[in-house]
């Protein structure tokens, strides 16, 4: 397996050779501060060279053995969590089994519920769970987080009275992936004697796929997990240094062409783009990883996400001739296992110039087509070209994208992996929501005063 970083679609919009040497410093610079751990934020950097070592791990083992285990004696898996704690899991099923990966024929179906507030989403997934013998991994790193806290209140409650009250059958049923020494969560765990997987210490959310948070789900959902994991190893040895020229080390060069439209060409957007509807999810990851690490201090692009072509009928307007704050990421994929030929008998049919391609091709075509046409109108193309969309490949371009994020924070000069931001919604929802404690009154008190309510 190896990424391709073309930049045959920037158009005009490209570093000039004096540029370039200025963007290798600076990148290399960066890296070098993530590797020696002298950057902000060194201390959760336990992503960094992890993918090795865990395969050999203990941890890796129970893991297998418990997805073995659920697949085996339940139906379904409810993964509760948020963010960091469930986005890179659903990313990874969806684009190595398909967005439908729950419905393919002998699935072991996963879902994700504690992502959100919504009244219906809670019914939506308690319909699917309906008649279901179901088990719930509830992750959450702090152990303290309202939505994924709430969630797993009202499904325990279901599990539980599938089991009859049982302790032993529930404990069987209940897997809890959280800090190792503190939080509300782990300390139910302990009272209840559940299973529990770790999310180590220095790895922060939005870096966690590739420890227990991910990996529990993602091996349930029948991906091989020690080929993500292979794929990531590989992809980190291919991007330990700094090359004399930013094409020697692709994942540098990435980060350091996002960092030149972003503080030389002043694009503030990054569209992540996809030819593959399967590979929706791994946008919203990518939307998470990009957006909670770069932005702040009033810095950063902001991340976006695309499929094409269904997005090029309803945004492709926008990203040909609409404000020209956008550069575009493409991620695609080489090799495609599905032959499936256009089949037109008529000659006089007027999409018999079509007659006898692959579809596949008809997509690669139109992907060109599409990055010629948005670089000649401003919208410069990156494209990013992994051999196939398995397992392998997935876990190579985690890994990418995890170091050229930190990489691209260093150089922009932020922490990439705090998220101070977070905290301001928290404490007015506490507050609202009547949580007890001084803060909370005086920011109540605060909005009340501000929004007469
Ligand atoms: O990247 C992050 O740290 C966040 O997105 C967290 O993953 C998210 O807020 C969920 O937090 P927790 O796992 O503590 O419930």
């Amino acid at each position: 397996m190896a990424l391709q970083l073309s930049t045959e679609y920037t158009g005009e919009t490209f570093p000039s050779q004096a540029d370039l040497r200025k963007l290798a410093k600076q990148a290399g610079d960066a890296l070098q501060a993530l590797e020696n751990g002298t950057g902000a934020g060194a201390q959760m950097r336990g992503w960094l060279h992890h993918a090795n070592g865990f395969l050999q791990s203990a941890e890796y083992k129970r893991i297998v053995e418990t997805a073995n285990e659920l697949r085996k004696t339940t139906q379904a898996l409810l993964v509760i969590g948020i963010g960091g704690s469930y986005l890179g899991a659903r990313a990874v099923i969806e684009a190595v089994r398909s967005q439908y990966a729950n419905q393919l024929p002998g699935a072991y179906p996963v879902f994700f519920a504690g992502n959100t507030m919504s009244a219906a989403e809670y019914a939506n997934i308690g319909a699917l769970l309906e008649g279901k013998d179901f088990a719930i991994n509830i992750i959450s790193k702090s152990g303290q987080t309202l939505e994924p806290a709430v969630a797993f209140r009202h499904f325990y409650a279901k599990l539980r009275a599938n089991c009859g009250g049982d302790a032993a059958q529930i404990r069987r049923r209940v897997v809890v992936t959280t800090d190792s020494e503190t939080g509300d969560l782990l300390a139910q765990a302990k009272a209840n004697d559940w299973k529990r997987f770790v999310v180590p210490g220095d790895i922060g959310g939005r870096f966690s796929v590739l420890s227990a948070v991910g990996l529990l789900p993602i091996a349930c959902a029948g991906v091989d997990i020690a080929q993500l994991l292979g794929g990531a190893a590989a992809a980190e040895e291919a991007y330990t240094s700094a090359g004399a020229k930013l094409e020697e080390n692709p994942c540098l060069y990435y980060a350091a062409l996002r960092y030149y439209y972003y503080a030389i060409e002043c694009k503030s957007v990054e569209l992540f783009a996809f030819y593959e509807p399967s590979m929706a999810m791994f946008g919203e990851w990518l939307k998470q990883l990009f957006g909670e690490s770069e932005g702040k201090e009033k810095k950063g692009l902001f991340p976006a996400s695309v499929v094409f072509c269904t997005d090029l009928h309803s945004l492709g307007q926008y990203v040909q001739d609409g404000e020209r704050i956008l550069f575009e990421t493409v991620v695609g994929f080489q090799n495609d296992p599905n032959n499936i030929t256009v089949e037109i008998d008529d000659p006089g049919d007027p999409l018999y110039f079509v007659q006898g391609k692959q579809i596949s091709d008809i997509n690669a075509t139109i992907c060109r087509a599409t990055s010629m046409a948005h670089a000649a109108g401003d919208c410069p193309t990156l494209m990013l070209q992994a051999d196939a969309r398995d397992a392998v490949s997935i876990g190579w371009l985690i890994y990418f994208f995890e170091k050229a994020c930190a990489v691209s924070g260093y150089m922009i000069g932020v922490n990439p992996f705090d998220q101070p931001g977070i905290e301001s919604y928290k404490n007015n929802m506490y507050a609202l929501l009547g949580k007890a404690g001084k803060q909370y009154d005086k920011i109540r008190a605060a909005l009340q005063d501000a929004y007469q309510i």
